[in-house]
C-alpha cells in the first residue's frame, strides 16, 4: 500500500534547522514542501540547493502554503508563537529541543495541540542515537544489574549564536532527558552549580547532582568552556559500566568481575568490584536525525507509534528550571 508523502516545512534553517532540510529533501515518504528563515542569505542558498520555495517569514509562507507538517528550528524563545502559528493551521509540528523556554510555554504548547488534533513532537534526538538505544537494550535485558549512577558529559567551546538562553535550557535538557530516558525514572531533586565567564546574560557551565525515584543519582557536566567536544553518557551498576560516546556512537562495557563470580546469586547483593573484561559492543551507526525525522513521519500516521511526547518535553524543561533555581538559591530543589 503505498502512502501520499507528507508536505513538510521546516521554520528556521540555521545551525540545526539546515540539517532537518537536508535530511527531508531526501527523505522517503516526505515531500519537502518550503523552507523559512528571516535571514534570506541562508534560505538563498538552501532553496537553490535543494530547490525548494523559500520565504522570510512564517507568515509569508502560510498566505501560499499550507503543509501538513512543520519543523520548528528557530531559537528556543521563539518555539511557542512559531509552533502556535502552525497548530492554529492544523499542521503537524516537530518542535526542536527545549519543547519551550518554560514550563509555562509547553504546557500552552501541548494545550493547543491537543485542542487542534495535531501532532506534537519534541526533538529530542539523543534518543534515536542508536548507541543509546542499544545500551537501553542491554539495561532493559538486565545486563547491568541494579542501575546504581548515570553520569553525563556535553562539553565544548562557546556557540557565539546561542543568544536567547543558557547551557542548562540549551544542552542539559539532552542530558535530563537521557537520564529519563535510559533509566525509565523520573528525577525528583536537583542541586546544580554554575558559572557565567562568556554568555552576556546566561550561565555557560553547570555541575548537577540528581537523584531519582528509583533511587538512582544522576550527574551532569555540561558547558561551553571546554576547548574540545565531548558528549559522552556513563551508566554503572552491579554488574559493571557502560559508557557511550554520543558522537561517535560507541558503546563500551567494563566488567565488573566480581559480580561475573556471583552471577547466579540474589543480584541486590553488590560483594565487591574487580575490574574485568572490556567489551567494545558492535552498533550500526546511523544519523540520530534521519530516524527521528522518521519516527515523525510515522506517528503522524499512526498516533499508536512511538514518539517524544510534549510530555518529556515539559518533564526536561522543568528538570531544567529546578536546576537554574537551584543554582540561584544555593538549595536543593525537590520536584
Ligand atoms: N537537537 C539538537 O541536537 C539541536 C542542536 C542545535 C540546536 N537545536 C535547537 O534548534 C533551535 C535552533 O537552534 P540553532 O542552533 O539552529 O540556532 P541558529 O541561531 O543557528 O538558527 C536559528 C535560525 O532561525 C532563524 N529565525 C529566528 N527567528 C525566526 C523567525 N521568527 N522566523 C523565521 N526564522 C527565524 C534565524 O535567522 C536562524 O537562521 C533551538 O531551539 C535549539 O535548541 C537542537
Amino acid at each position: 500500500m503505498s502512502v501520499k508523502p507528507v508536505n513538510v516545512c521546516v521554520i528556521g534553517c540555521g545551525s540545526m534547522g539546515r540539517n532537518h532540510v537536508r535530511v527531508l529533501s531526501d527523505l522517503p515518504g516526505v515531500e519537502l514542501r518550503a523552507i523559512v528563515d528571516a535571514n534570506t542569505q541562508v534560505t538563498a542558498h538552501l532553496a537553490h540547493r535543494y530547490r525548494v520555495p523559500a520565504y522570510p517569514t512564517l507568515e509569508a509562507m502560510l498566505a501560499e502554503v499550507t503543509p501538513e507538517a512543520a519543523v520548528v528550528a528557530v531559537p528556543t524563545v521563539e518555539h511557542l508563537r512559531i509552533a502556535s502559528a502552525l497548530i492554529e493551521r492544523g499542521v503537524h509540528v516537530l518542535v526542536e529541543k527545549p519543547i519551550a523556554a518554560s514550563v509555562a510555554e509547553a504546557r500552552e504548547l501541548i494545550a493547543r495541540a491537543e485542542a487542534r488534533g495535531v501532532a506534537l513532537f519534541v526533538g529530542h534526538i539523543e534518543r534515536f542515537n542508536p548507541a543509546v538505544l542499544e545500551l537501553r537494550r542491554r539495561l532493559s535485558a538486565g545486563e547491568l544489574g541494579r542501575v546504581l549512577h548515570v553520569e553525563a558529559r556535553r562539553q565544548g567551546p562557546f556557540p557565539a549564536r546561542i543568544q536567547d538562553v543558557g547551557v542548562i535550557v540549551d544542552l542539559a535538557v539532552h542530558d535530563i532527558d537521557l537520564l529519563r530516558f535510559v533509566t525509565g525514572s523520573e528525577i525528583e531533586r536537583v542541586y546544580a552549580e554554575t558559572t557565567q565567564r562568556l554568555h552576556h546574560a546566561h550561565e555557560d557551565m553547570v555541575r548537577a547532582t540528581l537523584r531519582l525515584a528509583d533511587g538512582v543519582v544522576g550527574s551532569l557536566a555540561i558547558d561551553w568552556l571546554t576547548p574540545t567536544k565531548v558528549r559522552e553518557l556513563t551508566v554503572t551498576g552491579e554488574r559493571g559500566m557502560f559508557q557511550v560516546n554520543l558522537l561517535t556512537q560507541d558503546l563500551t562495557w567494563f566488567e565488573n568481575a566480581a559480580a561475573e563470580e556471583d552471577r547466579d546469586d540474589d543480584i541486590a547483593l553488590l560483594r565487591g568490584v574487580q575490574e574485568g573484561r572490556m567489551i567494545r559492543h558492535v552498533v550500526k551507526k546511523r544519523e540520530p536525525l534521519v530516524a527521528e525525522l522518521e519516527a515523525f513521519i510515522r506517528f503522524i500516521h499512526d498516533r499508536a507509534a512511538d514518539r517524544v511526547s510534549g510530555e518529556d518535553g515539559t518533564a526536561a524543561i522543568r528538570v531544567a528550571q529546578a536546576m537554574l533555581e537551584s543554582s540561584r538559591s544555593g538549595l536543593v530543589v525537590r520536584l
